[in-house]
């Protein structure tokens, strides 16, 4: 910063000199020149995609089709078929005599944009479906459709789905629903007979219930998060043991986090957040060291916090804040600094050691005292050394800008000086070295 303050000053310092100095402030721009080059305009290289389907000249695709794209307004002026196809809305196999869409992607429909029974059944060679922003209303599905989709995404679209329509895509490996409301007595709904699933997204979507006791052991990605769902995590969640993601945020679950969370081997990023767990955080989730994002902020949860969190090696996010934590933070700067974001503010009892972590670490947690009981902030006093006061900020984005604002107070004034002096001692020198140089 301070280098920055300086270099800034001598920029100055050289506009205004130019006129009198020509010659020596040029030699300067030069150098200046030099020693940044402009940078060369960087061009996104494009990286083919592999495509299943060799490009074929001869075949195009079967008219039914393209009757079909036309009534959902996609253009057809241009072979469907075609890579890269228009917005990449559609995808062919080579079948002879024509060839058939596999995979189809509407967004941004106009609202007059129908999805008619008689469209979908002309699609049914679809694999893949995906809608976003395409508030068509949902029609029947023919059966040709449901046996072929593997792949079903509705985001913000169809204006509102049944879980009875959605359990009907039996041979679904991925399903992701989000921002649409569902109608549905709970998850068991949809999912009772999907038993193919690998990646399941429902989320925003005012689903109630419960979280459904037998889910499918192939699934890598759960997110159920942003829903009214309650009760409590079913001690079966120990069967998806190639589960990636476990994402339950912002519902109404409550009781224990299970300790059966353990056998989650798998697991990299957890978000239990924004729910009413209680009960302390498990020892078994010491055996799920790749985790990269733990974030069980905004429950009720209790106890002191483990100090194997500080031996998971991958971490990147974690996110304790708002709960019922308490005692001794087992954390030190080096662990804490090497997190993107570190959060425990929001937990009354909990404190930090003062002889492990200065208490210029914003954490919007107290010191502790030598029992490792928080002492209570001081007054704060009006003088105008504003550094200290900031320890007890009840911010908790104190990992989010950690790196920038670390010193904010000090800062601003010794960068001042700095700018102030560095341009005093170059006026200085360029008068003296124009002076004589000029002369
Ligand atoms: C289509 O897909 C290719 C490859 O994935 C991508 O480079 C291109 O930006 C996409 N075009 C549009 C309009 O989305
Ligand atoms: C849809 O609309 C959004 C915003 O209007 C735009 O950013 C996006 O590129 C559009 N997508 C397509 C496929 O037209
Ligand atoms: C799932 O796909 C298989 C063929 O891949 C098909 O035989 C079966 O009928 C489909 N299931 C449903 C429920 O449509
Ligand atoms: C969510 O569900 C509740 C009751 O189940 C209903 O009153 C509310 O309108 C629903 N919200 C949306 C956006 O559908
Ligand atoms: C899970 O995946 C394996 C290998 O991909 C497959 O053999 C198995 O049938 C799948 N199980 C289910 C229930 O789909
Ligand atoms: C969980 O879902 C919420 C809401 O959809 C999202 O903001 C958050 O990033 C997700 N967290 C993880 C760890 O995937
Ligand atoms: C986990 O979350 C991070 C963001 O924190 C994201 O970049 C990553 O893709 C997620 N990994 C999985 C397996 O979902
Ligand atoms: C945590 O809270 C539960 C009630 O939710 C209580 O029974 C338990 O004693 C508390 N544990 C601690 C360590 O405070
Ligand atoms: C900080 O804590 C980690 C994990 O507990 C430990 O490995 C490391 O040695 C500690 N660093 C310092 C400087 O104490
Ligand atoms: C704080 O850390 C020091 C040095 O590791 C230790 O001696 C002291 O007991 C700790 N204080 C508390 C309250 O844990």
């Amino acid at each position: 910063m301070r280098g920055g303050g300086a270099a800034a000053a001598l920029v100055l310092t050289l506009v205004l000199f130019s006129p009198i100095c020509a010659r020596v402030s040029q030699a300067e721009a030069e150098a200046e020149a030099e020693a940044h080059p402009p940078s060369p305009a960087s061009s996104p290289t494009p990286t083919p995609t592999p495509i299943p389907s060799v490009p074929s000249t001869s075949s195009t695709l079967d008219p039914k089709q393209v009757k079909a794209l036309e009534s959902l307004n996609i253009p057809t002026t241009k072979d469907p078929c075609a890579q890269p196809s228009f917005h990449n809305a559609t995808l062919c196999d080579n079948s002879k005599p024509f060839r058939h869409l596999i995979s189809l992607r509407l967004s941004n429909c106009s609202s007059y944009v129908s999805l008619s029974f008689t469209a979908l059944k002309a699609l049914s060679t679809l694999r893949s479906l995906a809608l976003q922003d395409c508030p068509a209303a949902p029609s029947r599905l023919p059966p040709q459709l449901t046996a072929s989709l593997t792949a079903f995404s509705c985001v913000n679209s169809l204006r509102r789905l049944s879980g009875v329509w959605l359990s009907q895509l039996q041979n679904l490996t991925l399903l992701t629903v989000s921002h649409v409301p569902v109608r549905a007595s709970g998850p068991f709904v949809i999912l009772s007979r999907m038993s193919k699933l690998t990646s399941l997204t429902i989320s925003d979507a005012n689903l109630t219930g419960s979280l459904p006791s037998h889910l499918h052991s192939n699934l890598t990605h759960l997110d159920l998060s942003l829903n009214r769902l309650k009760g409590s995590i079913p001690p079966s969640v120990t069967i998806l043991q190639n589960l990636l993601t476990l994402n339950l945020s912002s519902n109404s679950l409550s009781g224990q986090i299970p300790p059966s969370i353990g056998d989650l081997i798998s697991l990299r990023n957890l978000s239990l957040s924004s729910n009413s767990f209680s009960g302390p955080i498990p020892d078994p989730l010491s055996s799920l060291p790749d985790l990269l994002h733990l974030d069980l902020s905004s429950n009720q949860l209790n106890g002191s916090i483990p100090s194997f969190i500080s031996h998971f090696k991958s971490l990147t996010h974690l996110n304790l804040a708002n709960n019922n934590l308490r005692g001794v933070l087992p954390f030190n700067l080096s662990f804490i600094n090497r997190l993107q974001v570190f959060k425990v503010a929001g937990n009354s009892n909990l404190c930090y050691n003062r002889s492990l972590l200065s208490s210029k670490v914003k954490l919007g947690i107290s010191p502790c005292d030598k029992y490792g009981m928080p002492l209570s902030p001081p007054a704060k006093d009006s003088s105008a050394d504003d550094s200290s006061d900031d320890d007890y900020d009840d911010t908790d984005d104190y990992a989010t800008r950690h790196k920038k604002d670390h010193h904010h107070g000090p800062n601003k004034f010794v960068l001042g000086v700095a700018i102030a002096l560095s341009s005093i001692v170059f006026l200085i020198v360029f008068m003296i070295l124009c002076s004589k140089c000029c002369r």
